[in-house]
């Protein structure tokens, strides 16, 4: 059976309408990719459609402010695919005149690059044969063979991309590629697959064992950790505090609050003895207003606990630590790019944000 003749088929009739598929600009394609990496297509699409507004070109995207462009993913997540995704923009101007390379190597020695975006955009915007392996694809060929071999261990990984690129159609590899992700984004789904509406239903093994839902297998249970944020909306007149975040940690160049982190949860009691209290306010008396805790936010390999005590001063503070904070207020935060749970705690406060529209 030519399972890529199957696919096709059932891909010209089936596959969603989406802004990426059908042009074969790299620039827009790599954009598409590197947004849709960790994030899912109904979140990505209105990211998508800002991006290609704000910068049509790789040369706008690479001649933007770093924070601008922080700022446009803000609430998408993995913000070291932003970082990267700009960086690389540069090098495309620098060393390729603003030319987007056009082989599966050059690609790939881009930053943020690996082998599943390099072949995505090697074949949907040049039809070069390289086989896609994501998630999805993990998915369907681990159940359409019944293949035991855990996918994120090293010889998976091997097996799954010689695989992958023995069924590829090497005539026409961007729409096999897409085909075989698109099923298993709508049909062959990680929950719930839809195998009633399958085209390989009949070819499947897992399916014909009755053994689907065992399959894709994998070795490594992401190990999580759990982190204790104490965050301080600090108030001082008119004005609070960002902390602009610039160490080797979640949240890169992003702001957030000043914070205390502690290696459980704490009391407010114990909080204002600690040693961090101490170090940001020093002998100053504190008002605490309020504290809120909310409930964890899940990052892939982190669960933060967050705490947020608004507190005010009134003396303006002249530690060394307040050197990393940003003074501002409601108006002017509108040009930090924020953390999720640090956005939907100024919503929650009703603190900026007030009448600006998301599009
Ligand atoms: N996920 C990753 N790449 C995709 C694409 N090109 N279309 C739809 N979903 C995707």
């Amino acid at each position: 059976m030519d399972i890529s003749k199957v696919l096709k088929v059932w891909y010209q009739k089936h596959h969603r309408p989406l802004p990426w598929r059908k042009i074969n600009d790299p620039y827009k394609i790599w954009l598409s990719e590197i947004i849709l990496q960790q994030t899912r297509v109904e979140q990505g699409l209105p990211y998508y459609n800002r991006f290609v507004a704000d910068y049509p070109t790789v040369r706008h995207l690479a001649k933007a402010p770093e924070q601008e462009v922080m700022k446009l993913w803000q609430g998408l997540g993995y913000y070291s695919r932003a970082r990267n995704l700009h960086s690389a923009a540069k090098s495309i101007v620098a060393d390729y005149h603003g030319v987007f390379p056009n082989s599966y190597e050059s690609i790939k020695s881009l930053k943020g690059i690996g082998d599943y975006t390099a072949a995505a955009i090697a074949s949907f915007a040049y039809n070069l044969p390289h086989a896609v392996v994501d998630g999805n694809v993990y998915r369907v060929l681990a159940r359409l063979f019944a293949i035991s071999t855990p996918i994120d261990s090293t010889a998976g990984k091997k097996e799954f991309a010689l695989l992958a690129q023995k069924l590829l159609d090497k005539s026409d590899p961007a729409t096999h590629n897409q085909a075989i992700m698109e099923l298993g984004a709508v049909v062959c789904k990680p929950a719930q697959p839809d195998c009633e509406n399958c085209p390989l239903r009949m070819h499947c093994e897992a399916y014909n064992k009755g053994m689907v839902s065992s399959f894709p297998i994998k070795e490594n249970r992401v190990k999580v950790t759990a982190r204790y944020f104490n965050y301080l909306m600090i108030r001082y007149k008119d004005s609070f505090y960002l902390n602009h975040r610039n160490g080797n940690d979640i949240w890169k160049n992003l702001f957030d609050l000043p914070m205390i982190e502690t290696k459980s949860a704490i009391a407010p009691e114990l909080l204002v003895k600690s040693a961090g209290w101490k170090d940001l306010f020093g002998a100053q008396t504190v008002h605490i207003e309020k504290v809120r805790s909310f409930k964890a936010h899940k990052l892939s390999h982190q669960h933060l606990h967050t705490t947020f005590y608004s507190v005010t001063i009134q003396k303006s503070p002249t530690s060394s630590v307040w050197k990393k904070f940003v003074k501002v207020n409601s108006q002017s935060i509108e040009n930090y790019p924020i953390p999720k749970i640090i956005e939907h705690f100024f919503q929650e406060e009703s603190i900026g944000y007030g009448d600006v529209k998301k599009s």
